[in-house]
């Protein structure tokens, strides 16, 4: 069956054709109208742009994505759009588009959660996950531990109390210089960081611990990393303390080293999600664990992980780094397991800004 999916949660206007044949899934088209050029000058996203933004882009990205599969509407046997989490004027772009379009062609209508289908790039792997597993997602709103029970039974086992990791790496990004959205910028740096701490091209990361940068006492930053038995974060900490640091360096005219200060930063927070991820594994010995959303593109995160999952005797999945981001082919994805398991939506379908998962 052909799944025609729509993603506009926040800042990426995205329509999507997968193609499922009772086995595995093929992406026929993934078309993707990114607005962050548009939301740069801001520093961040703005919703009411955002909202528009969408709305000239729905009907041209649709003809895109059907044109690049090869198919037309009367191909369609599923509609597909993310419903909540995200920002509601956005969302109700495509669920209002997608309502629409399902309701005039009479093609059945699935609703997602984007978090769903964020994890659900990983059943576009050539070897895909089976549920029951773990699932953490990693992006601009969330950080959170999932027990997936099955394709679309979630139970939420840890999460952050304040800020996503995703969203920490922005604001601190900003601070020191880097565009909007911060993230990858702040993973280059930081790599260049590592590399001047330990003198080491390629097995940095491992060796970062014992370096002199490590032990600067100027530099120290807290672990997002709750104690106790608890699985959640608190990125705000981090987030505070990091302020509090560049405001330091900058009252007594100290230059700061923006590579060593990236590399610290990212080590904390990779290590917060290393060390709640250990002891979810160890909580559930029999699962594997998928890693998903904007910030399973960290290129430190997913070796540290990679690192963790392989001495801890499990499968990790992670998707490709172009489908970590907002796309429609995850929501395809997921779309396809709700409407197996009997969620369709009808033309009450509404959006919603908050999480569903609890
Ligand atoms: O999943 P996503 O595209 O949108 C949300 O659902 O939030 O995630 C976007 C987030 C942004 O915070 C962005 O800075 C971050 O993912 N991101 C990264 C990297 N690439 C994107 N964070 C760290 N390292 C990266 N390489
Ligand atoms: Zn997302």
């Amino acid at each position: 069956m052909n799944i025609l999916a729509f993603e506009s949660s926040c800042d990426e206007t995205s329509a999507s054709v997968v193609f499922y044949d009772g086995e595995r899934f093929s992406v026929k088209s993934n078309i993707i109208a990114s607005q962050i050029e548009t939301h740069r000058v801001f520093g961040g996203v703005v919703p009411e742009i955002a909202s528009r933004a969408h709305t000239e882009a729905i009907s041209r990205i649709t003809y895109e994505a059907l044109d690049s599969a090869g198919v037309t509407l009367a191909d369609i046997s599923l509609v597909a759009v993310t419903a909540n989490p995200g920002l509601i004027g956005a969302l109700l772009v495509g669920v209002n588009f997608a309502k629409a379009l399902a309701a005039a062609n009479g093609i059945p209508l699935v609703a997602v959660d984007h978090i769903k289908g964020h994890i659900a790039a990983a059943y576009l792997l050539d070897k895909a996950p089976k549920p029951p597993f773990l699932a953490l997602a990693v992006s601009g709103g969330h950080t959170a531990i999932y027990l997936a029970e099955s394709h679309t039974d979630y139970k939420i086992i840890g999460t952050t109390r304040d800020d996503a990791i995703g969203e920490s790496f922005d604001k601190i990004g900003r601070i020191i210089g880097i565009p909007y959205p911060a993230g990858r910028g702040f993973d280059e740096l930081s790599t260049r960081g590592f590399i001047k701490a330990t003198g080491e091209k390629t097995d940095f990361y491992s060796k970062y611990k014992k370096s002199a940068a490590y032990k600067d006492k100027s530099m120290t930053l807290p672990s997002p990393a709750l104690a106790g038995d608890s699985l959640d974060f608190s990125f705000s900490g981090l987030k505070t303390a990091a302020i509090n640091l560049l405001h330091r360096h900058e009252q007594s005219g100290i230059a700061l080293d923006t590579e060593l200060f990236a590399a610290r930063y990212t080590f904390e927070a990779v290590e917060a999600v290393a060390k709640k991820i250990g002891e979810a594994l160890t909580k559930y010995p029999e699962l594997d664990l998928v890693m998903a959303g904007g910030v399973a593109a960290n290129s430190h995160l997913r070796a540290r992980l990679t690192d963790l999952c392989r001495r801890m005797n499990r499968n990790l999945f992670i998707p490709p780094i172009s489908l970590c981001g907002d796309n429609g082919a995850m929501i395809a994805a997921q779309g396809y397991y709700e409407y197996k398991a009997g969620n369709v939506s009808d033309s009450s379908l509404n959006a919603s800004a908050l999480d569903s998962i609890t």
